[in-house]
């Protein structure tokens, strides 16, 4: 059912600190930040040969990031994206497993303008997945 890894993102206090040191320190491509006040956060793509980091700063009130970032004030890896032909098909073979689906189960479009869902730490170890369909 997985397929490539999209992304891993990381959660970060400050995104303009983070971008300068991928930027300048460890010599990555590092995109311009972008506002996506839907999803709660600022993000900036850090362009790798084989995929993709993201740094994701909260955006406004109820940013999805502000918890962990209160337990993990420097920042850390918040969740990994894996990909997925059929995003449907997958979270059904999920519920049928008896993994925790978040939200009402439905996916909402994410941050690259595809189908996206969350599944439940608990139920993978200690880590957030997001499936993406490509
Ligand atoms: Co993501």
């Amino acid at each position: 059912m997985l397929g490539r890894i999209n992304h891993v993102a990381l959660a970060v206090p400050d995104i303009a600190a983070a971008s300068r040191a991928y930027r300048e320190t460890l010599g990555a491509t590092v995109s311009a930040p972008q506002a996506l006040p839907e999803h709660g956060v600022t993000v900036v793509f850090v362009e790798l040969p084989n995929g993709k980091v993201e740094l994701l700063e909260p955006l406004g009130e109820a940013s999805p990031i502000a918890a962990f970032l209160a337990k993990s004030p420097d920042g850390g890896m918040h969740h990994i994206c894996y990909e997925v032909a059929d995003i449907l098909a997958a979270r059904d073979h999920l519920l049928t497993a008896g993994a925790r689906v978040l939200g009402n189960g439905e996916p909402k479009i994410g941050a690259h303008g595809k189908p996206v869902l969350f599944l439940h730490p608990k139920d993978f170890f200690g880590t957030l997945i997001e499936l993406e369909q490509v």
